[in-house]
């Protein structure tokens, strides 16, 4: 490598990740040393002459960064899968290579997405609010009380169906679901062996539906999994929710805005499914206490912690790390985007 490259890097790391990035010599680290998003001001101001950004999904890589950056500009290395912060024709057109981290954090995912499922069919915010707030008196035991659907015998339908959604399937199986339904914008990538592979004993059938009005229609689990895109863009809107059953629960796991927040609030006021699941929503994460979405009984929301377990946020800040330095070395990266 040669003398002092510059890199910006937008966040206080994970400490073994921060090592690793101190133990480069030839770098001029240029960091945000905060828990926080950084301020965009300070990006741009700290953007020229770099080689290469260290970034997090906070973070919005457009044409005014990369012509602020300049021509020096290299490496984007993004630690998170979804890249839809990223102006990816725009980072294509200059030639920067683009990092991210799109394997490590499946299983943290799934497992979140699990959870969510749960919640939502079994009233777990509803139940731990009446607790919290001292009904659990007026409402003891009762054959009928806080009854909800389960997962056993259910069809699941997933919007989008990368590594995040077939893992989930792996998770869900064993739970006894009767149908798994997909849509993806890839129909021709074949679901991977490693995941179907521990299904082959399993009578469930998993294929793909012809429309998301078929999702919509015959699930009672539906598992938002898909990225954020023109396309996606409040895909579960009115329409979709008024297909779905009335005992559906729908889960998040993916990005905010491909569910319609206005549209789900009015589906579950009127009753028109059984409950949410969110880990994402439109406008976070600015979701203050007085956001109506909270006054909704049947609807869970926690605060984007899908891959937010210690070895998951380990690795991702690692990776991100390596893919920096890899491109800087001239090596190849963990995980170079296409672009
Ligand atoms: C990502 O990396 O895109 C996830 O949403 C972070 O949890």
């Amino acid at each position: 490598m040669p003398e002092k490259i510059k890199v910006v890097v937008t966040r206080q790391l994970i400490p073994e990740a921060q090592k690793l990035l101190e133990s480069e010599p030839n770098l001029e680290i240029i960091q945000w040393h905060n828990e926080n998003p950084c301020d965009r001001n300070w990006l741009l101001t700290n953007a020229p002459n770099s080689t290469g950004i260290l970034l997090t999904l906070s973070d919005k890589v457009d044409t005014e960064l990369l012509e602020t950056a300049g021509p020096t500009l290299k490496v984007i290395s993004s630690f998170s899968v979804g890249t839809d912060h990223i102006e990816t024709s725009a980072v294509k057109h200059r030639n920067i290579r683009l990092g991210y981290t799109p394997t490590i954090l499946t299983d943290a995912v799934a497992d979140l997405a699990v959870m969510l499922i749960l919640m939502a069919q079994r009233r777990g915010g509803e139940g731990i609010r009446n607790v919290l707030d001292g009904r659990w008196p007026q409402m003891p035991w009762s054959p009928a009380l806080m009854t909800g659907p389960q997962i056993g015998g259910s069809v699941v339908g997933f919007l989008g169906f990368g590594r995040i959604a077939q893992a989930t399937v792996k998770r869900l199986v064993p739970f006894g679901v009767e149908k798994v339904v997909y849509l993806t914008s890839r129909p021709g990538e074949r679901a991977r062996e490693d995941y179907f592979g521990l299904l082959r004993d399993q009578p469930v059938s998993i294929e793909p539906a012809g429309s998301w009005e078929e999702v919509a229609r015959e699930s009672d689990i539906v598992v938002v999994a898909c990225s954020l895109s023109e396309s996606t863009k409040h895909l579960v809107g009115t329409e979709f929710l008024g297909m779905m059953k009335k005992e559906a629960v729908v889960v998040n796991i993916a990005r905010g805005p491909v569910v319609d927040t206005d549209a789900l609030m009015k589906a579950l006021d009127e009753e028109r499914i059984f409950g949410a699941g969110l880990d994402v929503i439109e406008g976070e994460p600015n979701i203050t206490a007085d956001h109506p979405i909270l006054r909704q009984k049947r609807c869970v929301l926690v605060p984007h912690i899908g891959s937010a377990t210690f070895n998951t946020r380990m690795g991702m800040a690692m990776e991100s790390v390596r893919n920096l330095l890899a491109v800087l070395r001239g090596e190849e990266m963990v995980n170079e985007c296409v672009l």
